[in-house]
């Protein structure tokens, strides 16, 4: 049978305050109907359905994940007719799974687990025991255990109030039931609402069994109605995240005090200092440190290298043993490789520097192929941009260029070669040639200071 996924993500979302729908804010650097929508495509889902209605040419254009069948609520009418909405596209042959844009830590192997215990004469539902489970649609079951409606916390009878097991709103059913469901559902409740839950009474009514699953973490089920929500789940994910590195041989600092908003590797004894913020991809490998205040974006720091204090690396190779910072930025298409050195206030673009090379102060290198055992001066420039194109810079090893340099691109300097500081080099230099580029010094003999005029 295939597996087909209702992703409901109309509702305004009013709480938040926001010109932005409320399933585009991001939780850990990505949107909560991207996170929905990736644990759907996990589980295997042919079909993703999601249904939008407030926002929904901002949300359509922000998503752009293919496998997305985008369906139009035009109305709120409640979570049953929310779903019904989607009926038309789902196969009556199928499984299929309703979860919400608006609860983006589901996780896949709960998921899974649901999905699974479906049925032609099954449904599924996730549920939970909540010490406050005010809010919640509560899980009725009768004498002998077996589940036999949910019931709306605003329809509930004082003693079903009591009931702690609740709904978390996710469930699944095979496609034929829900086109049999789905149509026969009334809105004759506290909110006039069509009430998706009160398929249960439905499957009840036939005979068919509703069996529960429950998630291995609450944190699966949460919603987010209001920016303190959406920040407390924030919270607990970065915590479980720091957990997780911990647990594989990472040292931090403060585990409150670190951002993961991608796909953080790390090898064991990498050291992580305070509020240094992950995103993308980005791998460490062992014995490198961390320094504070760093922002690492898909990149790779290979073994035992050191990003100093306040270093921004994008897009980046830092090879082995490298020392990067403090206060530097590598930006993307950098590729540093064995033992080099990137000082404070340097700036790297598009370049790469062979084993053991240094710019540690002060200077911009872009465009640019930097040879081993190079020495690069403070405040050297490598003046790559005429306006118009960007050229390139070619500097062979064990050359030394003099501190306040400017490398007018294309340029090439020869291996060993020596530029004056100071210079502005506008032509080739040959290997093992000194080029100085700048005025003479001129010294005038019994020049006298001028003095104050007496008024
Ligand atoms: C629903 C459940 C309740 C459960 C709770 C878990 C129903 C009737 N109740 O209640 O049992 O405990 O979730 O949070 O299903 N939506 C649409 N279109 C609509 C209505 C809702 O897309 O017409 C979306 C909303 O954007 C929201 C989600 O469905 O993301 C839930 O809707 P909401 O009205 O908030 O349901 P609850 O009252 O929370
Ligand atoms: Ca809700």
């Amino acid at each position: 049978m295939s597996l087909e996924i209702v992703i409901l993500a109309a509702g305004k979302g009013t709480r938040m305050k926001s010109s932005l729908p409320k399933v585009l804010h991001p939780l850990a650097g990505k949107s909560m109907l991207e996170w929905t929508i990736e644990a759907a495509l996990k589980v295997g889902a042919e079909k993703v359905h999601v249904v939008i209605g407030h926002g929904a040419e901002q949300i359509q254009q922000a998503i752009t994940i293919p496998q997305v069948n985008w369906v139009e609520q035009r109305e709120q009418k409640g979570t049953g007719h929310a779903v019904a909405q989607a009926l038309p596209h789902i196969a009556e042959t199928s499984t299929v799974a309703v979860l919400y844009g608006d609860v983006p830590l589901i996780s896949a192997t709960t998921l899974q687990d649901l999905i699974t215990r479906v049925g032609q004469q099954r449904l599924a539902l996730l549920t939970a025991n909540l010490q406050d489970p005010s809010g919640y649609g509560r899980i009725v079951r009768s004498e002998q255990g077996q589940v036999t409606a949910i019931v709306e916390q605003k329809d509930a009878s004082a003693e079903q109030l009591a009931i702690d097991e609740i709904n978390t709103g996710i469930l699944a059913a095979s496609g034929a039931s829900l086109h049999r469901w789905l149509p026969a559902l009334k809105a004759d409740n506290a909110q006039g609402e069509y009430y998706l839950t009160d398929i249960v009474a439905m499957a009840v009514a036939e005979g068919h069994e509703v069996v529960v699953s429950q998630p291995a973490s609450v944190l699966e089920i949460q919603g987010v109605n209001s920016r303190v929500q959406l920040q407390t789940l924030e919270r607990a994910l970065q915590q479980q995240r720091a957990q997780r590195l911990m647990e594989g041989g990472v040292t931090l600092a403060d585990a409150s005090r670190i951002d993961i908003r991608g796909d953080l590797r790390c090898a064991s004894d990498v050291s992580i200092d305070v509020n240094c913020v992950f995103e993308g991809q980005v791998e460490i490998a062992e014995y490198c440190t961390i320094g504070p205040n760093c922002v690492l974006i898909d990149c790779k720091i290979e073994r035992g290298a050191v990003i100093k204090a306040n270093s921004i690396v994008e897009g980046s190779v830092v090879g082995a043993d490298a020392v990067i910072g403090p206060f530097a930025r590598l930006r993307p298409g950098t590729d540093l490789a064995e033992g080099v050195r990137i000082g404070n206030f340097v700036e790297v673009k598009k370049s790469s520097f062979a084993k053991g090379s240094k710019a540690n102060h002060l200077s911009y290198i872009g465009d640019s192929t930097v040879g081993s055992e190079v020495n690069i001066g403070a405040g050297t420039i490598t003046c790559n941009y005429d306006g118009v194109n960007k050229h390139q810079t070619v500097i062979g090893d064990k050359a030394f260029i003099g501190s306040n340099t400017a490398l007018v691109a294309p340029v090439n300097v020869g291996a060993e070669a020596t530029v004056g500081a100071g210079s502005t080099i506008t032509g080739n230099i040959a290997e093992g040639e000194l080029a100085v580029a700048r005025a003479k010094q001129r010294n005038i003999e019994g020049w006298h200071r001028p003095t104050k005029k007496q008024s």
